[in-house]
């Protein structure tokens, strides 16, 4: 294999897909999604890349390479509710999907991440840095991607693995249609990032010469609904 080695979780979709389509002009790609049926069209778009099907939250992991130049985490749920209203299985849901499986799968690429000297890239969100009425769990699962990707960076710093936390605000996406329909408002692309823009970003990330890190970076859509 010429070509570093991306693994994109949640890439069947929104912003995975968008960083997917980004890193494969440059990377084999292995193409992450819970169905065959719906990484194939991304996979078909690419110079290189192959399938990784799983169920994160619930499945048996596929093999991975012995290499790993860049693992980014996109796969995730949203939730949204008061907390006098959210239950013990949704915050089990929502925090198994978007912490524990990120853990489980960081733990097993590390050997292949440090093999590689590579790049961990976790896609947080806004609600990783505040957290507001309605989102509790949401945002109590972000930080706690935070909280774990801050302590990864200072542990495989002296493996020379990087550790990079991105937070995109609001996203055309699946996830942002169902929430905006959740909020009861009308859906209007202008007040929201582009997938490709947060793919972006990642690119810049995964560019960065090794001597450095880009340890947090936020992007946010430019208009913001009401201001
Ligand atoms: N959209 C936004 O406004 C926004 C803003 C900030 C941060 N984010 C974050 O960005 C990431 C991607 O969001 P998105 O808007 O692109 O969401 P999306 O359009 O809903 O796509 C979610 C992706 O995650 C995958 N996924 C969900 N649960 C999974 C599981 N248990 N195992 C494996 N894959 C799973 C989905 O796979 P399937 O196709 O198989 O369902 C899909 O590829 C998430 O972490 C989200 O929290 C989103």
């Amino acid at each position: 294999m010429d070509r570093p080695i991306a693994l994109v979780t949640g890439a069947s979709r929104g912003i995975g897909r968008a960083v997917a389509l980004d890193l494969g002009r440059t990377h084999h790609v292995l193409v992450g999604g819970r169905t065959a049926a719906a990484v194939a069209p991304v996979v078909a778009a690419l110079p290189s890349a192959e399938p990784f099907v799983a169920d994160l939250a619930t499945d048996p992991l596929p093999a991975l390479p012995d290499r790993l130049d860049v693992l980014v985490h996109s796969a995730g749920v949203d939730s949204s509710g008061r907390v006098a209203d959210t239950d013990r299985a949704e915050w089990e849901r929502v925090l198994g999907v978007n912490v524990v499986a990120v853990a489980d799968l960081t733990r097993a690429a590390l050997p292949a991440l440090r093999a590689a000297q590579g790049l961990v890239v976790a896609v947080n969100s806004g609600a990783g840095l505040t957290a507001s009425p309605g989102g509790a769990v949401y945002a109590a699962s972000k930080f706690a991607l935070r909280a774990f990707t801050d302590a990864l960076r200072e542990e495989e710093r002296g493996a020379g693995v990087r550790v990079s936390s991105v937070h995109p605000g609001r996203t055309d996406s699946d996830m942002q249609q169902e929430k905006v329909a959740g909020e009861g408002d009308e859906y209007d692309t202008r007040y929201y990032l582009d997938p490709a823009s947060v793919a972006a970003v990642v690119r810049t990330v995964v560019d960065l010469p090794a001597g450095g890190t880009v340890e947090t970076v936020s992007v946010r859509p430019t208009r913001i609904r009401g201001r």
